[in-house]
């Protein structure tokens, strides 16, 4: 078989159409989002995490019969090998969690029998480990970075309380897991986006899970995609405060630099994650300082509309949401990543299923042929 150039590349493979999927729609013209048809704010304001993982997985929201399943599926499948919490432990104390996640995520791969069995049954248990482990490895190496011993995973509590619990060793208040989970169910997928499709391409070659998971989560950790939310956080401090937010913008558009949280491959209007999570932000706004930021990114979000005419992505409302939940900035990149895998496992399954090679060609623009110079004729 011949293979043809069918197409003139966009860099950044920018408007290519790169699979089929049933999962995710994004209509980045009229800023829609929609999981399995169901718009994301219906979801976000009436769903627990775990009816996402069913939604996603399954293709139908869960009933309660169904829900309370994959509930206990979930919670019975937490904790991760004794063995894997000695090595967490002796990882050096700087480095960043969404690393020590993604080498977790390679490292229980060892400690599975299942990893090197792609059937589809042994994927859908597979996958049910790494949504329920990936929260137990970051909520265990902060509190070993933090310098106290982790908390085992509760036996009775939800997945998004339970990460909460993991993280504090106190049983949280509805309050503040409301926030959270919507964050959680608010990122759990999206499409074809950078990390997910490096996954697939994993996948694609018929390697396991936990290796197209370990895939994603290096894919995952870049500023300008899922460490976005930790580089808005770092730059609010240079920020002098309300009256500054335009000159700031200024500033750094001047620089030729970015402003994090700001743009989007595919939306090009708002994106409806954002929105959501900007309500949520005011909604849960405590102290001064909070307000502060909220007046600054008001700010920012009018100059970067003027000046370039570009919208808010959900990084920049969700790192101050975050923030404003209590989440630790270090770990805004793995609340992203543990949110993500339940879509990484749904897209995951959905290339096993329906599989073939991926594998793109490339617009060689390098020297033409040429003849070979031995190395003492070469100048
Ligand atoms: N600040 C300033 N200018 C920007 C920004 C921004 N945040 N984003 C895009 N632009 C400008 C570019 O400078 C460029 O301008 P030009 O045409 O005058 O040169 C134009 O908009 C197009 O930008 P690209 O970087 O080519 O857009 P692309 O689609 O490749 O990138 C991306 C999208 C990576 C999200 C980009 O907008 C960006 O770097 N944003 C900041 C990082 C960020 O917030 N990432 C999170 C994305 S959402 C997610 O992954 C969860």
């Amino acid at each position: 078989m011949t293979q043809t150039k069918t197409d003139t590349p966009k860099k950044g493979l920018e408007g290519a159409i790169a699979g089929v999927t049933r999962i995710t729609l994004i209509d980045g013209i009229q800023g829609r989002l929609l999981f399995r048809g169901y718009r994301i704010q219906d979801l976000a304001t009436n769903c627990t995490f775990e009816e996402i993982v069913y939604l996603l997985w399954n293709g139908e929201l869960p009933n309660r019969t169904q829900l309370a399943k994959i509930t206990s599926e979930l919670r019975e499948v937490r904790s991760i090998p004794p063995r894997l919490v000695t090595i967490l432990k002796e990882i050096p104390a700087n480095a960043p969690p969404i690393d020590v996640l993604r080498s977790g995520i390679s490292l229980l791969a060892h400690f599975d029998k299942e990893t090197p069995d792609n059937s589809p049954e042994a994927n859908w248990r597979k996958s049910l480990r790494l949504v329920a482990q990936a929260a137990t490895i970051t909520a265990a190496h902060y509190r070993i970075q933090h310098g106290h011993e982790p908390v085992p995973p509760s036996n009775d509590l939800p997945h998004v309380a339970n990460f909460l619990y993991m993280l504090t060793g106190t049983k949280p208040d509805p309050a503040v897991v409301a926030p959270v989970e919507a964050y959680f169910v608010l990122l759990g997928d999206h499409d074809f986006n950078a990390s997910t499709f490096a996954g697939r391409v994993t996948v694609g070659t018929m390697s396991d899970i936990y290796a197209a998971t370990t895939t994603a989560l290096g894919t995952l950790k870049g500023p300008l995609h899922g460490g976005a939310a930790e580089a808005v956080m770092e730059m609010l401090p240079h920020i002098k405060g309300p009256n500054d937010a335009e000159a700031f913008v200024d500033r750094t558009l001047a620089a030729g630099q970015k402003v994090m949280g700001f743009g989007h491959r595919v939306y090009k209007t708002r994106d409806p994650r954002g929105t959501v999570l900007k309500q949520i932000y005011f909604k849960n706004v405590k102290t001064d300082e909070q307000k502060t930021w909220g007046e600054i990114c008001e700010r920012i979000e009018k100059r970067m509309f003027e000046k370039k005419n570009l919208n808010f992505n959900v990084d920049f409302y969700g790192a101050v949401a975050l923030a404003v939940a209590g989440i630790p900035i270090e770990l805004f990149t793995n609340l992203f990543g543990i949110s993500r895998m339940a879509g990484y496992c749904a897209h995951f399954m959905e290339q096993y299923a329906d599989n073939r090679l991926i594998r793109p060609l490339s617009d060689y623009q390098g020297p033409a042929e040429r003849d070979f110079v031995p190395l003492d004729k070469r100048k």
